[in-house]
């Protein structure tokens, strides 16, 4: 059931290009450039209307979820709020019942995320539940359902249903952005063309294994790791970070690049990888001074980026590339990327990679 693989994780990171597809297939109309999302119960009216956006997730789908809230305010216009599910209840939110809650769980079971989602609801705002099961307890608890058609992830360790998460959120934020006439259709229609070449895009990411492998075997006797990114790749940062920590149990942080000189630049050292997720976009050149600032303290940089990007070598030791793409979709890809180099840091320190240690596939504990 493996289909050859060594681990369901390895097999799950290598369906993404069609677990992708599977996620946009139908929607995605270049033609109008506009994304149809029949699901969405909110008529044309309410989307104009609404002035606030809430998610609500748990560990890799909170980091989706950051990812979310950048592209609805910067697509839709939106202004949203990104919650960890598990503080939101005890943190007294203030809703008036106008704000769309937007839930992202994978299992659609995970019970700090919809004990959130019922005290939100409890205040009258309309819900949308993005998730990868069909029938799962958050589809019952909410006004709209878009699913994530990844296919059943049998890793502990989210890979595929993460990747298909930030689709479904590249596809509500172009939705919505339209309706709300924020983005015009060809600009709509740029993300589109870009958003299907995804599938192929990943291909030759995963074709880049061997390389990637190559960098984790090199690290995997390493003690701590840091990933820094800045705005779209922030959320990058933060789960490659988390998970290299899940599976491999090398301690990881991940920061926003900007912020390692209010602390944690203090822990850098010879002895500390950082990675830096550098793709092309307008806040480039502001991470290759944060990777100065890291080589200056004898870093070694593994730096994700661009395929036609000529420069980053000087200034790293070791470049995973990712094809080139649309700026807001490089996540995606230097998703993927990190992904593998977990994988093969873990396969390394010959860890429990589909079932690491204290952690269970579905938390429905509070
Ligand atoms: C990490 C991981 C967890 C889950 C979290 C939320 O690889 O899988 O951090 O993302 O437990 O789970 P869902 O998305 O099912 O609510």
């Amino acid at each position: 059931e493996k289909a050859g693989y060594e681990h369901f994780m390895l097999k799950e990171i290598h369906e993404q290009p069609t677990s992708i597809q599977n996620t946009f297939a139908g929607k995605l109309s270049e033609l109008e450039g506009n994304v149809t999302l029949e699901e969405l119960y909110l008529s044309k009216e309410e989307i104009k209307r609404l002035k606030r956006a809430t998610i609500i997730a748990c560990g890799t789908s909170w980091n989706a979820g950051i990812l979310g809230k950048y592209l609805f305010e910067k697509l839709a216009g939106i202004h949203t709020d990104i919650e960890t599910a598990s503080e939101f209840r005890y943190s007294n939110p203030v809703l008036c019942g106008e704000e769309l809650t937007i839930a992202i769980t994978q299992s659609g079971e995970t019970a700090d995320t919809l004990a959130a989602v019922r005290s939100s609801t409890s205040y009258g705002c309309r819900s949308i539940a993005i998730t990868n099961v069909v029938g799962s307890t958050i589809t019952r608890e909410s006004d709209s359902v878009l699913y994530t058609r990844a296919g059943p992830e049998i890793g502990v360790a989210a890979t595929k249903t993460f990747t298909a998460q930030l689709i479904v959120l590249y596809m509500l934020a172009i939705n919505l952005g339209r309706a709300r006439g924020v983005i015009s259709a060809d600009e709509a229609k740029d993300l589109i063309v870009a958003i299907k070449r995804l599938p192929g895009q990943i291909q030759k990411v995963l074709s880049r294994k061997d390389t990637i492998n190559e960098c984790a075997v090199q690290f995997a006797d390493k003690r701590d790791y840091f990933f820094i990114g800045r705005y779209l790749n922030f959320p990058v940062a933060l789960e490659g970070a988390l998970k290299l920590k899940e599976i491999s149990y090398i301690h990881a942080e991940g920061y926003a690049a900007g912020e390692l000189k209010h602390g944690p630049l203090a822990l850098i050292t010879d002895e500390t990888p950082v990675v830096a997720i550098a793709t092309k976009g307008h806040t480039y050149e502001k991470i290759l001074s944060n990777i100065k600032e890291v080589k200056a303290r004898n870093a070694t940089v593994i730096a994700v980026a661009d395929d036609d990007d000529t420069e980053i070598e000087k200034y790293v030791d070791v470049v995973i590339r990712v094809p080139s793409t649309h700026e807001l979709l490089a996540p995606v890809l230097s998703s993927v990327a990190l992904q593998l180099l977990s994988y093969y840091t873990a396969l390394a320190k010959d860890c429990s990679i589909d079932k690491p240690r204290n952690l269970a596939k579905s938390v429905t504990v509070e």
